[in-house]
């Protein structure tokens, strides 16, 4: 992947795995366009690695059209369109509202829709282009999260399939980046308070097992893309569960259910 000069942007690039990605893409010399909701956290990034901050709610599809025309105004076309955005389940599972349900779907499932939308057309006419999505381990062994996030991250790789399946061949290439836990917004870390160091992870969320950096996502996700590998897997025993699951998948499910059920217990999910 040539990254020097490239146009990158990353949705929820302003704290977090997004923010470690846009750092590293930055590092690479990419200009990377930091979308967020947020705009405030977009604006720190983007004033840190010299990039362009864009207000974004990746779950409106007219908005992350606009976001890939204004990287395209500010930088030229998009080379690296990183679909990262995500948010946890707003609802209690099974009784979550059709609001709740409908609101994680379009921001874990059809946001990265709207982005190959807006993106690939001109990558297919260059002949080349990246998109990496920020899925989760959720898509590849359903584990201790909720419903919406489980049923949203198994779509969302269905789809990263379809894309890969039907425009490899027109030099479209797609990294899943599939991490276990990794210490962010999701864990309660607050980046935008830690002008004194990192806040401490709540000692309940040992139950969750190796609790990786940001910045290790976007290293495994950048050697994918550089390796021509779909999946970027942090957390390597994701990849050894996944294919205990594909030798027996009965099996897998008997193992798998009380693990579940216990974890959920433990961090009150
Ligand atoms: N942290 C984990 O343990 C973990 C594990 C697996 C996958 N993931 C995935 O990583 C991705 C990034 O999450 P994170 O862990 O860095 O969380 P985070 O909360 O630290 O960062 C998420 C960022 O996305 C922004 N955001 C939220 N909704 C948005 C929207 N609708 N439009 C645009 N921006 C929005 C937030 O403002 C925030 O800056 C998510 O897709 C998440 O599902 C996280």
């Amino acid at each position: 992947m040539r990254y020097e000069n490239a146009t990158a942007i990353v949705t929820g690039g302003g704290h977090g795995i997004g923010r470690a990605l846009a750092e590293a893409l930055a590092g690479r010399g990419a200009n990377v366009v930091v979308a967020d909701v947020n705009i405030e956290r977009a604006r720190r990034v983007a004033d840190r690695i010299g990039g362009l901050a864009v207000p974004c709610d990746v779950g409106d599809p007219d908005a992350v059209t606009a976001l890939v025309a204004t990287a395209a105004d500010h930088y030229g076309p998009v080379d690296i369109a990183v679909s990262n955005a995500g948010i946890t389940d707003l609802g209690p599972d099974l009784d979550s509202t059709p609001d709740q349900v409908r609101r994680i779907v379009d921001v874990n499932l059809l946001a990265h829709v709207w982005m190959a939308q807006a993106v690939l057309p001109s990558m297919i006419d260059r002949g080349h282009g990246a998109l990496i999505q920020t899925i989760s381990s959720a898509a590849l062994i359903t584990g201790p999260s909720g419903m919406g996030y489980t049923l949203t991250k198994h779509g969302a790789l269905g789809f990263a399939e379809w894309v890969t399946l039907n425009h490899s061949a027109d030099g479209v290439r797609v990294v899943c980046l599939c991490p276990n836990a990794v210490y962010t917004g999701f864990l309660g870390r607050d980046e935008d308070r830690e002008q004194d160091g990192p806040t401490p992870l709540d000692p309940k969320l040992a139950a969750l097992g190796e609790v990786i950096e940001p910045e290790d996502c976007a290293t495994c996700a950048l050697d994918a893309l550089d390796a021509g590998r779909f999946l970027a897997l942090p957390h390597p025993r994701v990849g050894e569960s996944f294919a205990r699951k594909a030798a027996d998948y009965d099996a897998w499910l008997r193992r798998t259910a009380p693990r579940v059920r216990r974890i959920r217990g433990q961090i009150g999910a």
